[in-house]
């Protein structure tokens, strides 16, 4: 089958057909993929920030249709439309019975290894072991992960639309709605808008937020910003971003704020544009290594919070559906997230124009 792996750190993906997929074992599914997602923790396992060890097939951002199933496997069947989870909920570990699902053991290992939760991939090529992104892959026609791995939705839904809700919808909506638990009539400030900070903005909107400040190198990014429910923008690279938000917040700071890009200054500017008392969500991933700094005294004397935020904090089996309902009642906003549909055969077109900052989403369908 075709996919595209990852076979060195700055490597263009490389498009194959001699890519091999193993049929699901007892408590694995195997997808036909449908729609993958071209998120920026793809272009961070390609520049080294996110670490995944290779050959590996990116991506983890995806919809599909359950082709088989293994043994044991209830929840879903051939032909059930499903979303990808980039950490799988295996039900039974320390975290998933205390109902934090997003922290998953398993899911967890999975995602560190890349592999199935025996430790082995999926994938092949030539006999020997490719490795699977977050547990996941979607960067290939079929993929096999564990059944906690998938959420079945109404096949009413695009899967288009319902790929998204794999990792950029559920990060930033989750990140305002379960990590932040933003009250209504508050004011949130956003740094990086992009595919997964236009959700958090989309989700702000959802919880109520009466000012929503958006943040961003990029004017058309902030134009996007505002189409999403942004009701301030600030172009970061003309001025003060930390000052303009203070005076836009008669020099308070916001409620809430959320770093949504993964680098250390910016973590700092979200941190110091939320108001005493307020809280601070650090969602972007930083390059591991990287530190941010925040002077000692100010968390205790502004009784300030820093929070983070894992894949917006998602009980996958709730949030999913819940998600795809408030895009069903126009509440979310999923098709004006994809800019652009790629080929499989273009998807390295897909993330110049990520890396540009063209696309709010861009997707590869494979049929
Ligand atoms: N100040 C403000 N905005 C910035 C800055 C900066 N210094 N640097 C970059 N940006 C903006 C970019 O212009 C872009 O709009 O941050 C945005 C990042 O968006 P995307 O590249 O679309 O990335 P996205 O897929 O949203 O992921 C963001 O979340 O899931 C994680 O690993 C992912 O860390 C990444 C983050
Ligand atoms: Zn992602
Ligand atoms: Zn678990």
């Amino acid at each position: 089958m075709r996919g595209a792996v990852l076979t060195g750190l700055n490597e263009p993906l490389e498009i194959v057909d001699d890519l091999e997929v193993i049929e699901p074992r007892a408590g694995e599914v195997k997808v036909k993929m449908h729609t993958t997602g071209l998120c920026h923790s793809d272009l961070s396992v390609i520049n080294g920030t996110i670490m995944q060890p290779m050959p590996c097939v990116l991506g983890h951002e995806g919809a599909g249709v359950i082709e088989a199933v293994g043994d044991g496997v209830t929840d879903v069947s051939p032909g059930d439309h499903v979303v990808l989870s980039f950490v799988s909920q295996c039900g039974n570990c320390y975290f998933c019975k205390r109902h934090e699902p997003y922290l998953c053991e398993k899911g967890t290992q999975a995602m560190a290894t890349a592999a199935l939760y025996d430790g082995t991939p999926a994938f092949s090529r030539g006999g020997k072991p490719v490795t699977q992104m977050s547990g996941c892959g979607t960067f290939a026609e079929y993929t096999v992960v564990p059944a906690g791995g998938v959420v079945k939705i109404d096949d009413s839904i695009s899967l288009e639309a319902a790929a998204l809700v794999g990792c950029g919808v559920t990060t930033g909506v989750g990140a305002v709605l379960n990590t932040a638990e933003v009250k209504p009539g508050s004011t949130v400030a956003v740094i990086g808008t992009g595919g997964v900070g236009l959700n958090v903005i989309q989700g702000a909107v959802v919880a109520g937020a009466e000012k929503i400040i958006a943040v961003d190198l990029l004017d058309n990014k902030l134009e996007m910003a505002k189409q999403f429910g942004a009701t301030d923008v600030v172009n970061a690279g003309s001025g003060n971003p930390v000052a303009e938000v203070q005076s836009l917040t008669e020099g308070r700071g916001a409620d809430y704020t959320f770093e949504v890009i993964g680098m250390a200054a910016t973590m700092t500017q979200a941190y110091q544009m939320a108001r005493r008392g307020g809280t601070a969500v650090m969602v972007g991933v930083p390059k591991m290594g990287e530190l941010f700094s925040v002077m000692g005294f100010f968390p205790v004397y502004e009784n300030k919070a820093i929070k983070g935020c894992w894949y917006g904090s998602a009980d996958t089996r709730r949030d999913f559906p819940e998600y795809l309902d408030l895009y069903k009642e126009g509440k979310l906003k999923l098709d004006e997230l994809i800019t652009r549909e790629f080929t499989l055969d273009e998807i390295n077109d897909g993330f110049e124009a990520l890396k540009n900052g063209e696309v709010a989403r861009g997707v590869v369908r494979y049929d």
